[in-house]
């Protein structure tokens, strides 16, 4: 069982990595919900949901909370394959989990576990993580990871979403894509055509 926030948090004592609640409230109103059923990878700290996995219970081994939300999921960036790989199985129990990862398109786990897998959203907007004073300097993406249901259809497998804005890049809609003129290619200027021109 996922543990339950208490009524009065401890101090805050350590400050440490965590999602931008300005992000955390445009995912929220992008999927529609109030709140999430529960944060996946979290401590008594940092946890942005009543219901939690710590490090102590490890999320990997548990079922993840299949109340017809939304879990949350910022996981230890190190090894990020168990935790796309968990997500997937979960979802094969109509288990809906929403992922920050980086964009590791090149990487195996990538491949394995996230390409037609999840719905791949592309952050247009680079997030400063909770305690950092920069922004993270890598792309990161969100996944949703769940049941064949709405939101599968609802979503595209990849799209550019501006975050700040909820707003939708040009993948999102196939049919606003221009169409550019055919012109063949150029020819640099004061170029005589030689035997490959
Ligand atoms: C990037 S922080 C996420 C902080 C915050 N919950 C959020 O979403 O912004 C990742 C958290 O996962 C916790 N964690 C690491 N391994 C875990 C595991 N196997 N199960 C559950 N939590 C874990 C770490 O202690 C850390 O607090």
């Amino acid at each position: 069982m996922p543990r339950q926030m208490p009524a009065q948090k401890p101090g805050r004592s350590v400050q440490e990595v965590r999602t931008p609640p300005e992000f955390l409230a445009a995912v929220k109103s992008m999927l529609h919900v109030a709140d999430f059923d529960c944060d996946l990878a979290a401590t008594d700290d940092n946890t942005v949901a009543d219901l939690y996995y710590t490090e102590a219970e490890n999320a990997l081994v548990q079922a993840w909370p299949r109340e017809g939300g939304w879990n949350w999921l910022n996981p230890p960036f190190g090894d990020l394959a168990p935790w796309v790989a968990k997500a997937w199985r979960e979802a094969g129990r109509g288990v809906q989990t929403a992922m920050l990862v980086p964009a590791g398109v090149g990487a195996n786990w990538w491949r394995d576990w996230v390409h037609l897998k999840a719905r791949v959203l592309l952050l247009n907007g680079r997030l400063t993580f909770v305690g950092h004073p920069t922004p993270y300097p890598k792309d990161l993406c969100l996944l949703l990871y769940g049941p064949p249901t709405a939101f599968r259809a609802t979503f595209p497998d990849y799209t550019v979403w501006v975050w700040r804005a909820n707003a939708w890049g040009p993948s999102a809609a196939p049919s606003a894509v221009v169409a550019h003129p055919a012109r063949g290619p150029r020819r640099a200027a004061g170029r005589r055509r030689g035997p490959r021109g």
